[in-house]
């Protein structure tokens, strides 16, 4: 799998999944743009990337800031060839328990950010040479988790989006898939936990609930992405890839 050349746009690349993807898609020769909201961050994973990897600040929620960014990376490489929907957010709170101003918090940057960049990315390539989008959702996409509703909601969205995407752009050059992670060891879990009461036991209740008994790694969850997004898979688009330890297959 090579991606020499590809230029690649991961949204929230500064830590967790879309880091890991970030780096794995240098690894292979791709001019990545790490996109993020978090200056500080995204600038640390660039230093760990080096080469003609650039950071660039983004609030996918924010049409005039996506607008920019789809802007100044043209200006910069003048293409667009994969697009790695990413960037995301997580609200605990079943319908009750979750205010109006989350739910819309949630939903702005899981689902508008993905259609966002979508919206300002997908005419780039359609004038290029095509491209390939991959949105990550979740396995919360794929069933009801308790507890975190606008979550689940906004995921099932990136579902809808990935496989209505697919079927507008097939025969024009452009691919979309989405991978559903399971629980991955990411800051966004991390900081869930220690939200918790007993961060412990509900570390072991996430790993117990899946037949592989564990949580999954970023890294992993970066190789899916590469994947969907290569040549080698240039037969699947609108696929819907779960990658959750056996979670969504009880
Ligand atoms: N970690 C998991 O268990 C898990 C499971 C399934 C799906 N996912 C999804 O994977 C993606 C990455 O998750 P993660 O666990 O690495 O999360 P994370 O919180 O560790 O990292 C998310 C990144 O997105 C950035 N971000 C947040 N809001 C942004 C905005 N408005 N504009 C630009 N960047 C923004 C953050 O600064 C951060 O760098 C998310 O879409 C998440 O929903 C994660």
């Amino acid at each position: 799998m090579s991606f020499e050349n590809k230029v690649v746009i991961v949204t929230g690349a500064a830590v967790g999944i879309g880091k890991a993807t970030a780096i794995a898609f240098a690894e292979k020769g791709a001019k990545v743009v790490v996109a993020d909201i978090d200056i500080k961050k995204g600038k640390q994973t660039i230093s760990l990337i080096g080469g003609d990897a650039f950071f660039i600040e983004i609030n996918v929620a924010n049409s005039e800031s996506v607008k920019n960014v789809v802007k100044d990376v043209m200006n910069r490489f003048g293409r667009i060839d994969i697009l790695v929907n990413n960037a995301g957010i997580y609200y605990q709170g079943d319908v009750i328990e979750t205010p109006e101003e989350e739910w819309d918090k949630v939903i702005a940057v899981n689902l508008k950010g993905m259609y966002l960049c979508s919206h300002y990315v997908i005419p780039i390539m359609l004038k290029g040479n095509g491209g390939v989008v991959v949105n990550v959702a979740s396995e919360a996409g794929l069933v009801g988790i308790a507890g975190q509703v606008a979550y689940n909601v906004s995921k099932a969205g990136v579902i809808s989006l990935t496989k209505s995407m697919a079927v507008d752009f097939a025969r024009k050059g452009v691919r979309v898939n989405a991978v559903c992670p399971g629980t991955t060891e990411t800051p966004l879990v991390k900081n869930a936990l220690k939200r918790s009461k007993d961060p412990e036991k509900e570390r072991r209740k996430l790993e117990e609930c899946r037949p592989l008994n564990r949580l999954g790694r970023p890294e992993e969850i970066a190789a899916a992405i590469l994947a969907m997004a290569s040549d080698n898979l240039g037969y699947a688009t609108g696929s819907v890839f779960s990658i959750d330890g056996g979670y969504t297959a009880k």
